[in-house]
């Protein structure tokens, strides 16, 4: 095995290992944050490159089943922003927010904007634990192989919104949770009417955020 090849192989059990800490514990991020930060702001400019084509094609079936188009789409955890380009083409009219941990994948996703969606997509960096949004600020809030982080999921969703989770190789995935605790965790933060999608090795969720009385 190569040193390039260990170095993937090591990335991609440390994901896990962070996943798997964060969803049990959010409180340990603190201790996975630095490490997390400085692995993807590496990876920064070989990351859109080593993206397959059909990698969001579980995202894409849970977007097309969003029955209401958002105003406002958070996508987070994006990385150089494809999942955010898959939105902005979904929803013509939206506004749509990129938000990642690292500064380098942020300068990337800027770069690699086409034109004609530079008006209504953005990117900024942030920490999707704690975000610079005021409560209910989003429509819909996607996730693409990103840790989930449930209290602010509850928060800067909108009530009545949507949330898609997804997985570009299901369980696969080095940031992966499994479905059945996914679901039992968005259901406790106010999250309900779950639906499935696969697609290409995929996965997704959808989930809507119960509507106020
Ligand atoms: C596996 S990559 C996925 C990128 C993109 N969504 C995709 O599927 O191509 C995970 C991304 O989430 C970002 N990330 C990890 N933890 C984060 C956090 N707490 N807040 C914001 N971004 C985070 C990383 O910097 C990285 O760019």
């Amino acid at each position: 095995m190569s040193l390039a090849e260990l170095e993937r192989k090591l990335g991609r059990r440390f994901a896990r290992l962070t996943t798997n800490a964060v969803v049990a514990r959010p409180g340990l991020w603190r201790a996975f944050r630095w490490l997390t930060r400085a692995q993807f702001d590496r990876l920064a400019p070989s990351w859109g490159a080593m993206r397959r084509p059909e990698a969001f094609a579980a995202l894409e079936l849970a977007l097309e089943a969003v029955p209401v188009a958002p105003k406002r789409v958070l996508d987070l955890g994006t990385g150089t922003g494809l999942a955010a380009f898959i939105a902005a083409r979904r929803f013509p009219e939206a506004e749509v927010v990129g938000v990642d941990l690292t500064n380098g994948m942020v300068e990337q996703a800027r770069q690699d904007t086409p034109p004609e969606l530079a008006e209504r997509v953005s990117f900024q960096q942030a920490d999707a634990q704690r975000l610079p949004f005021e409560a209910g600020s989003f429509e819909l809030v996607q996730l693409a192989n990103m840790i989930p982080f449930f209290g602010e999921l509850e928060r800067i969703t909108a009530d009545g919104g949507y949330l898609v989770q997804s997985f570009s190789a299901g369980p696969e995935t080095p940031i992966w949770v499994p479905p059945e605790r996914l679901r039992h965790e968005l259901g406790a933060h106010g999250f309900t009417e779950f639906a499935d999608f696969e697609a290409e090795g995929g996965t997704a969720l959808l989930a809507r955020k119960s509507p106020r009385d």
